[in-house]
């Protein structure tokens, strides 16, 4: 392919992703996971209340996480917190232009939000297991938390393992997708890309509008991939997150 034929030099860039859904990426503190990782333990081990009747997934193993699981816990203190942070920097980022503005009119009240989890499950997948393109609905913020890595440890095979080259890039177990989670934002052009693919890992969350499209794809494993879902009602005085009337 050519090259361009004219030399930019001293050119200052930056990049800003002024368009599209903020997305948050974050690990959970170490302090937070003993006790988090606990309640997906006896979560699963009481089998008290199935959430399977109520969600997407092609997965037998969707338990609620009930009130009572997490009441005045330290993981309970961290997902309102968290929430709070994603709706405080979305509004910040709105406010603020997507960062092409530095300065924001004093007379604007400063952001306010409250966070409420309205919901929470786990799933533990198995084998052959999936979640279809799917959203959540009564809430406006959404959240996965991964209790499992899916990588070519955890996968046993590959699926279609005789396949092993996708759109011309060589894949080999681990790397092919299987197990992952995509976000859909809208069909990919030039110069963008409209969905977003996350390998699990172990500790790692994600928060996201409610209304974002994701999906799980099928995985071949002899052990489970487990992950957690909490959906927030966050009410705010900034018009880019409130949720409803107020
Ligand atoms: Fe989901």
């Amino acid at each position: 392919m050519p090259k361009s034929k004219h030399k930019v030099e001293r050119v200052e860039t930056k990049f800003i992703n002024p368009f599209g859904p903020n997305i948050m990426l974050g690990r959970i503190p170490d302090n937070v996971y003993s006790q988090f990782k606990n309640i997906i333990d006896n979560v699963l081990k009481d089998k008290k209340d199935s959430h399977a009747d109520k969600l997407a997934g092609r997965i037998t193993e969707e338990w609620s996480i009930t009130e009572n699981y997490i009441c005045k816990t330290q993981v309970e203190e961290f997902l309102i917190a968290i929430a709070e942070q994603y709706a405080f920097k979305t509004s910040e980022r709105f406010l603020y232009n997507g960062g092409f503005t530095t300065t924001v009119d004093p007379n604007i009240p400063k952001t306010e939000v409250d966070a409420s989890i309205v919901g929470g499950w786990v799933n533990e997948m198995k084998s052959g297991e999936y979640n279809p393109v799917h959203f959540h609905p009564y809430s406006n913020v959404t959240s996965v938390f991964f209790f499992s890595s899916v990588d070519s440890d955890f996968l046993t095979d590959m699926i279609a393992p005789e396949n092993t080259v996708m759109s011309g890039t060589p894949v080999e177990k681990g790397s092919s997708g299987d197990g992952y989670l995509e976000l859909i934002y809208k069909s990919g052009g030039y110069f963008e890309q409209g969905t977003f693919r996350v390998e699990p890992k172990d500790g790692m969350f994600l928060l996201f509008p409610s209304s974002l499209l994701h999906t799980v794809y099928p995985f071949v494993s002899d052990k489970k991939r487990i992950s957690a879902s909490f959906n927030f009602v966050i009410q705010s005085n900034s018009g880019i997150v409130n949720f409803g009337e107020r």
